[in-house]
Protein backbone atom coordinates (compact mmCIF):
# COMPACT_ATOMS: atom_id res chain seq x y z
CA UNK A 1 0.00 0.00 0.00
CA UNK A 2 1.56 3.45 -1.25
CA UNK A 3 2.72 5.63 2.32
CA UNK A 4 1.88 9.10 2.02
CA UNK A 5 3.13 11.63 4.34
CA UNK A 6 3.08 15.37 3.86
CA UNK A 7 6.20 17.50 3.63
CA UNK A 8 7.50 18.74 6.82
CA UNK A 9 5.68 21.41 8.81
CA UNK A 10 2.90 21.66 6.01
CA UNK A 11 0.12 20.31 8.55
CA UNK A 12 -2.40 22.35 9.32
CA UNK A 13 -1.92 23.51 13.09
CA UNK A 14 -5.26 23.71 15.39
CA UNK A 15 -5.11 27.08 16.49
CA UNK A 16 -5.80 29.93 13.96
CA UNK A 17 -6.52 33.31 15.07
CA UNK A 18 -10.38 34.35 15.58
CA UNK A 19 -11.74 37.67 14.35
CA UNK A 20 -15.22 38.35 15.64
CA UNK A 21 -17.28 41.16 14.06
CA UNK A 22 -18.22 44.27 16.34
CA UNK A 23 -22.22 45.84 15.46
CA UNK A 24 -22.96 43.52 12.33
CA UNK A 25 -25.91 45.10 10.29
CA UNK A 26 -26.57 41.77 8.20
CA UNK A 27 -26.27 37.95 8.70
CA UNK A 28 -22.98 37.42 10.02
CA UNK A 29 -20.81 34.89 7.93
CA UNK A 30 -17.94 32.88 9.21
CA UNK A 31 -14.93 32.71 6.67
CA UNK A 32 -12.33 30.03 7.78
CA UNK A 33 -9.34 30.59 5.88
CA UNK A 34 -6.17 28.90 5.01
CA UNK A 35 -2.80 31.15 6.54
CA UNK A 36 0.39 30.41 5.79
CA UNK A 37 3.30 32.84 5.70
CA UNK A 38 6.69 31.64 4.60
CA UNK A 39 8.06 33.95 6.32
CA UNK A 40 7.57 32.63 9.85
CA UNK A 41 8.99 29.19 11.07
CA UNK A 42 5.44 28.09 11.59
CA UNK A 43 2.83 25.64 10.77
CA UNK A 44 -0.39 26.89 8.56
CA UNK A 45 -3.08 28.06 10.48
CA UNK A 46 -6.96 28.66 9.99
CA UNK A 47 -7.79 32.01 11.12
CA UNK A 48 -11.84 32.74 10.87
CA UNK A 49 -13.36 35.90 10.41
CA UNK A 50 -16.95 36.99 11.20
CA UNK A 51 -18.16 39.05 8.11
CA UNK A 52 -20.79 41.15 8.70
CA UNK A 53 -22.29 40.44 4.96
CA UNK A 54 -25.31 43.59 5.70
CA UNK A 55 -22.08 46.23 4.79
CA UNK A 56 -20.26 42.94 1.80
CA UNK A 57 -21.06 42.41 -1.49
CA UNK A 58 -22.02 38.72 -2.37
CA UNK A 59 -19.64 36.99 -3.67
CA UNK A 60 -16.85 34.96 -2.22
CA UNK A 61 -14.34 37.59 -3.28
CA UNK A 62 -16.03 40.39 -2.31
CA UNK A 63 -15.47 38.50 1.57
CA UNK A 64 -12.19 38.10 0.83
CA UNK A 65 -11.93 41.95 0.20
CA UNK A 66 -13.86 42.98 2.89
CA UNK A 67 -11.29 41.13 5.52
CA UNK A 68 -8.44 42.38 3.43
CA UNK A 69 -9.34 46.11 3.32
CA UNK A 70 -11.22 45.95 6.89
CA UNK A 71 -9.88 43.20 9.04
CA UNK A 72 -6.40 41.93 8.47
CA UNK A 73 -4.16 43.16 5.68
CA UNK A 74 -1.83 40.72 6.08
CA UNK A 75 -4.12 37.98 4.31
CA UNK A 76 -2.96 37.29 0.72
CA UNK A 77 -4.54 36.32 -2.58
CA UNK A 78 -4.69 37.16 -6.29
CA UNK A 79 -7.55 38.77 -8.48
CA UNK A 80 -8.05 41.29 -10.96
CA UNK A 81 -10.84 41.06 -13.09
CA UNK A 82 -13.46 40.20 -10.62
CA UNK A 83 -15.88 38.93 -14.23
CA UNK A 84 -14.70 35.51 -14.22
CA UNK A 85 -12.37 36.06 -16.91
CA UNK A 86 -8.54 36.45 -15.75
CA UNK A 87 -8.89 33.53 -14.20
CA UNK A 88 -6.51 34.47 -11.41
CA UNK A 89 -8.82 34.28 -7.99
CA UNK A 90 -9.07 30.53 -8.69
CA UNK A 91 -8.85 28.84 -5.26
CA UNK A 92 -10.77 25.74 -3.31
CA UNK A 93 -13.76 27.12 -1.50
CA UNK A 94 -16.18 24.55 0.41
CA UNK A 95 -13.41 21.87 -1.10
CA UNK A 96 -14.44 22.87 -4.72
CA UNK A 97 -11.86 24.46 -6.53
CA UNK A 98 -13.56 27.62 -8.38
CA UNK A 99 -13.16 31.37 -9.14
CA UNK A 100 -14.12 33.49 -6.21
CA UNK A 101 -15.76 36.49 -7.91
CA UNK A 102 -18.33 34.19 -9.41
CA UNK A 103 -18.69 31.76 -6.13
CA UNK A 104 -21.76 33.92 -4.47
CA UNK A 105 -21.50 33.51 -0.44
CA UNK A 106 -25.60 32.04 -0.84
CA UNK A 107 -24.63 29.74 -3.42
CA UNK A 108 -22.95 27.53 -0.49
CA UNK A 109 -25.78 27.58 1.92
CA UNK A 110 -25.83 29.39 5.28
CA UNK A 111 -22.67 27.92 7.43
CA UNK A 112 -19.34 28.78 7.20
CA UNK A 113 -16.99 29.30 4.01
CA UNK A 114 -13.99 27.16 4.17
CA UNK A 115 -11.09 28.89 2.00
CA UNK A 116 -8.33 26.99 0.90
CA UNK A 117 -5.50 27.53 -1.69
CA UNK A 118 -5.95 25.40 -4.82
CA UNK A 119 -4.67 21.79 -3.91
CA UNK A 120 -1.38 19.66 -4.14
CA UNK A 121 0.37 22.85 -5.56
CA UNK A 122 3.20 24.56 -3.82
CA UNK A 123 2.18 27.76 -1.44
CA UNK A 124 3.64 30.69 -1.93
CA UNK A 125 1.68 32.51 1.06
CA UNK A 126 -1.79 31.98 2.19
CA UNK A 127 -4.29 31.17 -0.97
CA UNK A 128 -1.45 31.91 -3.46
CA UNK A 129 -0.52 28.98 -4.93
CA UNK A 130 2.69 29.24 -7.20
CA UNK A 131 1.73 27.97 -10.55
CA UNK A 132 5.66 28.74 -12.33
CA UNK A 133 5.66 24.91 -13.48
CA UNK A 134 1.59 24.59 -14.65
CA UNK A 135 2.55 28.05 -17.05
CA UNK A 136 5.92 26.08 -17.59
CA UNK A 137 3.82 23.18 -19.35
CA UNK A 138 1.86 25.37 -21.26
CA UNK A 139 4.91 27.38 -22.35
CA UNK A 140 5.83 24.00 -23.59
CA UNK A 141 2.75 23.34 -26.13
CA UNK A 142 4.13 26.64 -27.70
CA UNK A 143 0.30 27.80 -27.69
CA UNK A 144 0.59 30.05 -30.86
CA UNK A 145 -0.52 29.53 -34.42
CA UNK A 146 2.30 27.49 -35.73
CA UNK A 147 2.16 27.32 -40.04
CA UNK A 148 4.42 25.81 -42.76
CA UNK A 149 2.42 28.39 -45.41
CA UNK A 150 3.40 31.94 -46.31
CA UNK A 151 1.61 34.57 -44.44
CA UNK A 152 -1.23 35.73 -46.92
CA UNK A 153 -1.38 39.75 -47.64
CA UNK A 154 -4.53 40.23 -44.81
CA UNK A 155 -5.77 38.01 -42.07
CA UNK A 156 -5.61 33.60 -42.09
CA UNK A 157 -9.31 33.34 -42.78
CA UNK A 158 -11.78 30.62 -41.37
CA UNK A 159 -14.92 29.79 -42.15
CA UNK A 160 -17.84 29.92 -39.85
CA UNK A 161 -17.53 25.93 -39.56
CA UNK A 162 -13.99 25.64 -38.66
CA UNK A 163 -14.34 28.63 -36.27
CA UNK A 164 -17.30 27.05 -34.63
CA UNK A 165 -14.93 23.95 -33.61
CA UNK A 166 -13.16 26.36 -31.26
CA UNK A 167 -16.16 26.74 -28.89
CA UNK A 168 -16.17 25.09 -25.91
CA UNK A 169 -12.08 25.92 -26.01
CA UNK A 170 -10.77 29.24 -26.66
CA UNK A 171 -13.17 30.02 -23.72
CA UNK A 172 -10.17 28.67 -21.49
CA UNK A 173 -8.97 31.14 -19.23
CA UNK A 174 -5.94 29.43 -17.58
CA UNK A 175 -7.51 29.46 -14.13
CA UNK A 176 -5.91 25.80 -13.06
CA UNK A 177 -9.14 24.42 -11.13
CA UNK A 178 -9.17 21.33 -13.42
CA UNK A 179 -5.92 20.64 -12.96
CA UNK A 180 -5.72 21.10 -9.48
CA UNK A 181 -8.71 18.64 -8.99
CA UNK A 182 -7.03 16.25 -10.86
CA UNK A 183 -5.75 13.10 -9.34
CA UNK A 184 -3.59 12.08 -11.86
CA UNK A 185 -1.99 15.08 -11.97
CA UNK A 186 -1.40 15.35 -8.11
CA UNK A 187 0.72 12.04 -8.39
CA UNK A 188 2.48 12.91 -12.07
CA UNK A 189 2.12 16.78 -12.28
CA UNK A 190 5.98 16.68 -13.04
CA UNK A 191 5.72 14.86 -16.19
CA UNK A 192 1.42 14.86 -17.07
CA UNK A 193 0.77 18.09 -18.84
CA UNK A 194 -3.00 18.04 -16.99
CA UNK A 195 -6.32 18.97 -18.44
CA UNK A 196 -5.79 22.62 -18.89
CA UNK A 197 -2.88 22.48 -20.85
CA UNK A 198 -3.87 19.62 -22.74
CA UNK A 199 -7.50 21.33 -23.73
CA UNK A 200 -5.21 24.39 -24.75
CA UNK A 201 -3.04 21.65 -26.63
CA UNK A 202 -6.13 20.72 -28.31
CA UNK A 203 -7.27 24.15 -28.90
CA UNK A 204 -4.64 24.22 -31.33
CA UNK A 205 -5.39 21.18 -32.95
CA UNK A 206 -8.51 22.03 -33.72
CA UNK A 207 -7.71 25.44 -35.51
CA UNK A 208 -7.72 25.01 -38.93
CA UNK A 209 -5.25 27.53 -39.63
CA UNK A 210 -2.53 25.74 -37.61
CA UNK A 211 -0.16 23.68 -40.21
CA UNK A 212 1.74 21.91 -37.21
CA UNK A 213 -0.54 18.68 -36.21
CA UNK A 214 1.59 16.21 -37.12
CA UNK A 215 4.60 18.31 -34.86
CA UNK A 216 2.17 19.16 -32.03
CA UNK A 217 0.82 15.23 -31.80
CA UNK A 218 4.83 13.92 -31.85
CA UNK A 219 5.80 16.11 -28.97
CA UNK A 220 2.51 14.78 -26.75
CA UNK A 221 3.01 11.09 -27.80
CA UNK A 222 4.57 10.34 -24.53
CA UNK A 223 3.24 7.50 -21.50
CA UNK A 224 3.07 10.68 -19.51
CA UNK A 225 2.40 13.65 -21.04
CA UNK A 226 -1.07 12.76 -22.38
CA UNK A 227 -1.64 8.87 -21.35
CA UNK A 228 -1.72 9.54 -17.82
CA UNK A 229 -5.58 11.12 -18.12
CA UNK A 230 -7.77 7.73 -16.61
CA UNK A 231 -11.40 9.67 -17.61
CA UNK A 232 -11.86 10.24 -13.61
CA UNK A 233 -13.91 13.89 -14.69
CA UNK A 234 -12.97 15.93 -11.83
CA UNK A 235 -11.55 18.82 -14.27
CA UNK A 236 -14.89 18.47 -16.27
CA UNK A 237 -17.00 18.52 -12.58
CA UNK A 238 -15.02 21.36 -11.82
CA UNK A 239 -14.73 23.60 -14.47
CA UNK A 240 -15.57 27.12 -13.57
CA UNK A 241 -16.28 28.31 -17.13
CA UNK A 242 -18.23 25.12 -18.14
CA UNK A 243 -15.77 23.29 -20.09
CA UNK A 244 -15.13 19.99 -21.01
CA UNK A 245 -11.60 19.29 -20.43
CA UNK A 246 -11.92 15.64 -20.12
CA UNK A 247 -13.47 15.74 -23.86
CA UNK A 248 -10.37 17.75 -25.43
CA UNK A 249 -8.29 14.60 -24.06
CA UNK A 250 -10.37 12.25 -25.66
CA UNK A 251 -9.94 14.16 -28.92
CA UNK A 252 -6.29 14.13 -28.94
CA UNK A 253 -6.01 10.00 -28.67
CA UNK A 254 -8.43 10.07 -31.09
CA UNK A 255 -6.33 12.09 -33.46
CA UNK A 256 -3.78 9.51 -32.00
CA UNK A 257 -5.40 6.62 -33.36
CA UNK A 258 -6.34 8.09 -36.28
CA UNK A 259 -3.19 8.57 -37.48
CA UNK A 260 -1.59 5.55 -36.80
CA UNK A 261 -4.25 4.11 -39.58
CA UNK A 262 -5.53 1.82 -36.53
S1 LIG B 1 -10.53 24.19 -18.63
FE1 LIG B 1 -11.80 25.35 -17.17
S2 LIG B 1 -10.94 24.81 -15.14
FE2 LIG B 1 -9.43 24.24 -16.67
S3 LIG B 1 -8.04 25.98 -16.78
FE3 LIG B 1 -9.59 26.22 -18.41
S4 LIG B 1 -11.19 27.46 -17.50
FE4 LIG B 1 -9.95 26.72 -15.81
S1 LIG C 1 -10.57 13.09 -16.92
FE1 LIG C 1 -8.35 12.94 -17.08
S2 LIG C 1 -7.66 15.02 -16.85
FE2 LIG C 1 -9.78 14.97 -16.12
S3 LIG C 1 -9.60 14.64 -13.92
FE3 LIG C 1 -9.75 12.70 -14.89
S4 LIG C 1 -7.66 11.97 -15.19
FE4 LIG C 1 -7.60 14.16 -14.81
S1 LIG D 1 -10.77 37.92 -10.38
FE1 LIG D 1 -10.53 37.36 -12.49
S2 LIG D 1 -11.47 35.42 -12.59
FE2 LIG D 1 -11.85 36.06 -10.56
Amino acid sequence: MAELTLPKNSKVQKQGKHYPVQNPKGAVRTFKVYRWDPDQDARPRVDSYEIDTGSCGPMVLDGLLKIKNEIDPTLAFRRSCREGVCGSCAMNIEGTNTLACTCSMASLGSGEVRVFPLPHMPVVKDLVPDLTHFFAQYASIKPWLRSQSPAPSGERLQSKEDRKKLDGLYECILCACCSTACPSYWWNGDRYLGPAILLQAYRWLADSRDEDTGARLDELEDPFKLYRCHTIMNCTRTCPKGLNPAKAIAEIKKLMVARRGL
